[in-house]
């Protein structure tokens, strides 16, 4: 993953995190309260680690994080976090997941090929594979989110989010660089 040296990044490094992401979850968890205590998590893209860092400790160590990503983990995580090495799209969600997750996360990025059209589609494609998870793993009530990229599809993922969540927000954090066309949707209340 390509890190950028700015402020967060010298911040995560002070404060412990692996990656200057985690500010981006910080954020949104403070504004709109994801992450409670004995929640279980799901965290979709998790590596090299940061948003598992900061779940394992919102969530306590009675709750419970999950992370799959396609790239190995090599951060020692506490007691409370467990991961798994695969692709979402091959991964037998249905077979290893035999109760919900109060909440699903899902930082994933696509390998970008510079042609913002492709570029665009493949993220999309990664926020409705996240989504379609959620609507089989995620309790009632539960709360999705995602990182999505701004145009071309994005319109549509947003009314698919609103087929299935009470409340859906739109959100750039401050930490996530201006010029980035990565902006996060928030479906809460999944009904
Ligand atoms: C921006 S990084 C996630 C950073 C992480 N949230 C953190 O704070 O450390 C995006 C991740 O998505 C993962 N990813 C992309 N496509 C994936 C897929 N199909 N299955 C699993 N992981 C995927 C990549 O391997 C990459 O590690």
């Amino acid at each position: 993953m390509k890190q950028i040296q700015d402020h967060y990044f010298y911040k995560a490094k002070k404060d412990g995190y692996v990656a200057r992401s985690v500010y981006k979850l910080q954020e949104i968890d403070q504004k709109y309260h994801l992450l409670a205590k004995r929640n279980r998590v799901l965290d979709l893209g998790c590596s090299p680690g940061s948003w598992l860092q900061y779940a394992a400790k919102q969530v306590g160590k009675k709750g419970e994080v999950v992370g799959i990503d396609l790239s190995v983990v090599s951060l020692k995580l506490p007691e409370n976090v467990s991961v798994v090495q695969a692709d979402i799209f091959d991964y037998p969600f249905q077979e290893e997941f035999d109760y919900p997750f109060d909440v699903i996360l899902s930082d994933m990025a696509p390998k970008t090929t510079g042609v913002k059209s492709v570029d665009a589609q493949r993220a999309c494609n990664l926020c409705e594979r996240a989504l379609h998870i959620a609507s089989h793993h995620l309790k009632p009530a539960g709360v999705l989110l995602v990182k999505a990229f701004q145009g071309g599809p994005f319109e549509q993922l947003r009314r698919n989010f609103q087929q299935q969540y009470s409340r859906v927000k739109v959100y750039k954090p401050k930490s996530s660089r201006q010029e980035s066309v990565e902006i996060f949707l928030l479906g809460l209340q999944k009904k």
